[in-house]
């Protein structure tokens, strides 16, 4: 559920009309509704509170600041995978003590800034990055706590772009040769072992990966304490999916009693790092069109002032965003199949294609549900376009969490050499 919806005919983020935000922000715009934010993280917490799992909000989500601290406020940590990610997640407020460090190449720079920082664990990839992690702990005169991430080889059943825990992925130790790096981690003195990691794919839609990488996990978790290691920590990855169209991904419920009858009994701190699933539905991207075009092979082309750079999904991945009207379409209007596409000078540049929409007007509003993940973080500046402005809303106030980039500033990126 969200916080999204029409009142008099005007779509509103809770109690906020967004032809009003278009008229005083401009468009193309991200807008996020920090009720619906509160209410997924809520509503995925609550099914753990009674096994004290820690909650590490997968930062690379949405890395807004605004969208951070509402999140830091209701207790949630942060999994990071970059010294960036950990520089904002300290900024909005989340406790280093709250902080895993998950990714396959960490930088020694970044390694020495997590570890200054006190972070509470380093999810470590590969027996390379183990060896210059102890190095860069001792320079330090320190250890660092680690958990090694597991590849389970596991099919998420997944986009092939965003699975993470099958064997050619390079995600992650296979778990079947994953016991001879706890041994040499074991012999490292700049190491501490406290942990096993995992984590399969994104936009999960059934739970049977999931209860199969969980159990495949369990049963090394036992293998390794068998042979003398003492393991606390459990770190269960994110992943669970969002519905963007017709998917029905399992509730957190049902996902929560997954995790816990998986790994019952094993008496380890449970860490879990959602992205998607708590902010996905909480945002929607806003814009407008700017013409619409009829081409010689028969097709009708919306172009909107939203583009590709900003929101990557659905040429990255043929993502399905659903597609809206902020004013909704009077009944009569005609309804015929079009393409939704932006400005940039690229063919993938699709929002929809051959969708079925009441055909909006030049001038008109419309609306891309589901935007609140990888949308904003993934944006970028390809064919010299600006950031577009991330708002949030709170009832019937918004804030600008993010200004609109300035050509200004787009130019001041880079320099001309004297020669
Ligand atoms: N933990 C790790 C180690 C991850 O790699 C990811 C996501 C997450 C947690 C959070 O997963 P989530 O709960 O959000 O599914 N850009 C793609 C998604 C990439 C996901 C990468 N890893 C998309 O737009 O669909």
């Amino acid at each position: 559920m969200d916080h999204f919806s029409y009142k008099d005919g005007v779509y509103h983020a809770e109690d906020v009309s967004l032809e009003l935000i278009a008229k005083e922000v401009g468009t193309p715009f991200y807008c996020y509704s920090k009720a619906t934010l509160e209410r997924h993280f809520n509503v995925f917490s609550r099914h753990f509170d009674d096994v004290g799992a820690k909650i590490c909000y997968a930062v690379k989500a949405n890395s807004n600041l605004g969208v951070l601290n509402t999140l830091a406020k209701l207790g949630s940590g942060a999994d990071v995978v970059s010294e960036g990610e950990i520089r904002l997640a300290l900024a909005a407020g989340i406790k280093a003590e709250n902080i895993v460090f998950s990714g396959v190449g960490k930088a020694a720079t970044e390694m020495a800034y997590a570890l200054d920082q006190g972070i509470f664990q380093f999810n470590v990839e590969s027996e390379p990055e183990l060896r210059l992690l102890s190095d860069v702990a001792l320079s330090k005169g320190t250890k660092a706590n680690i958990a090694i991430r597991v590849n389970p080889d596991v099919d998420p059943k997944t986009h092939a772009k965003i699975s993470t825990g099958q064997k050619e992925s390079k995600f992650g130790i296979a778990i079947a040769h994953a016991l001879p790096v706890y041994k040499l981690a074991a012999t490292l003195s700049g190491i501490n072992v406290q942990g096993v990691s995992v984590h399969i794919g994104s936009q999960l839609t059934t739970l049977e990966p999931f209860a199969q990488a969980f159990a495949r996990v369990r049963q090394f978790v036992e293998e390794l304490r068998s042979q003398g290691f003492t393991i606390t920590t459990l770190d269960l990855g994110g992943g669970l999916g969002i519905p963007y169209g017709g998917e029905e991904p399992p509730l957190p419920d049902a996902y929560a009693e997954v995790a816990k009858k998986e790994t019952a009994g094993l008496g380890c701190q449970l860490i879990f790092e959602p992205g998607r699933m708590l902010v996905g539905n909480a945002g929607i991207l806003v814009s407008r069109v700017m013409y619409v075009k009829h081409n010689d092979g028969g097709r009708i082309f919306v172009i909107a002032d939203a583009a590709m750079n900003d929101l990557m999904r659905p040429a990255l991945y043929d993502a399905y965003h659903h597609i809206m009207p902020v004013r909704a379409a009077d009944g009569n209007a005609p309804t015929e199949l079009v393409d939704v596409v932006g400005p940039v000078c690229e063919t993938g540049d699709i929002f929809a294609e051959q969708r079925l929409l009441k055909v909006p007007a030049a001038g008109d509003l419309i609306l891309f549900r589901s935007a609140g993940a990888y949308g904003a973080s993934m944006s970028n500046t390809y064919n010299a376009r600006p950031l577009v402005p991330e708002v949030m809303v709170h009832g019937s106030q918004y804030a600008v969490v993010r200004k609109r980039q300035t050509y200004a500033e787009l130019l001041a990126r880079d320099t001309i050499p004297s020669w």
